[in-house]
């Protein structure tokens, strides 16, 4: 029998990066065809859940720079499935009026989302897709949330890289600039392929999934962030921003296969 939080008519058969997470970072919400893509590529390259774990902390850290910087509304993009320390359970235990909208493309991120946030006033969960930016700021429940006439801080943590070259993933961090007032921010986590041989064969198997991932170069991750005013340290190995305690910062920062950052439009 399946679990009650199963969305009808998902094919349950197909790997979605959503679970995958979910199942690196320890999480009960994905299916057989995750697990086992999700052991594949871990045998192949073992870092995976470190950097899902370094990814999350890279997160973690975001949000409260953001709030101590006096950011009061997110729209996380590409939010996945809730686990612990969620981005409103960050920012609303700073500031218990922080507002957050939470977007993603798969259907068990969204309605679990939903579920634990039914009594939540200042924070939704939506189904959007990241490649239609402009849907996204018209939906009714985000534009109900999000005063986009105050600054807004914009997550895109491990997603962009689900985003192909021809949906060109530039136009769509400007089109979302463009749109946000200055003093507004963007935090982002992107894998890179610099480990070229674990680069390859990441991409190879997230074909299999619903969203097949597209690694960049470390100019084309910096280069997302045109009109942003990069904030210290720029952008560096997710591990290596901002750390909190000593014991944040691995022997091999590398390892986590991300780049982080987070920038503020001027
Ligand atoms: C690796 S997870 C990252 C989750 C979360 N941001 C974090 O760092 O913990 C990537 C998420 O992006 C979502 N995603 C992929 N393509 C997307 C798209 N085009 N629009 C919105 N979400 C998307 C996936 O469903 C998945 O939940």
């Amino acid at each position: 029998m399946q679990p009650d939080w199963v969305p009808d008519g998902l094919d349950i058969d197909r790997p979605s990066v959503a679970r995958i997470y979910d199942y690196l970072l320890g999480g009960s919400h994905n299916f057989a065809a995750d697990r086992a893509l999700a052991r594949q590529a871990i045998e192949a390259i073992p870092d995976l859940p470190v950097q899902a774990a370094t990814n999350r902390a890279f997160m973690h850290r975001a949000v409260r720079f953001l709030v101590d910087a006096g950011v009061t509304q997110f729209l996380d993009l590409g939010s996945g499935i809730p686990t612990l320390g969620n981005v409103h359970e960050i920012a609303q235990a700073a500031d218990p009026q922080a507002r957050v909208a939470y977007v993603d493309i798969d259907d068990v991120a969204v309605i679990h989302s939903q579920h634990l946030l039914a009594d939540n006033p200042n924070a939704i969960a939506v189904r959007g897709d990241l490649r239609r930016p402009a849907e996204i700021l018209a939906d009714a429940e985000v534009s109900g949330l999000l005063d986009l006439s105050r600054p807004v801080a914009v997550l895109a943590i491990a997603v962009l890289h689900a985003i192909s070259d021809d949906d060109d993933p530039a136009g769509i961090i400007a089109a979302l600039r463009d749109a946000l007032r200055p003093g507004s921010y963007l935090a982002m986590a992107h894998g890179v392929n610099t480990r070229v041989e674990d680069a390859d064969l990441v991409v190879d198997l997230s074909k299999r999934t619903t969203t097949p991932m597209t690694l960049r170069t470390p100019e084309q991750v910096q280069r997302l962030f045109d009109g942003f005013d990069l904030v210290d340290p720029g952008l560096v190995w997710a591990p290596l921003w901002r750390p909190e305690s000593p014991h944040e910062v691995p022997d091999r920062p590398e390892r986590s296969g991300n780049l982080a950052g987070v920038g503020r439009k001027p």
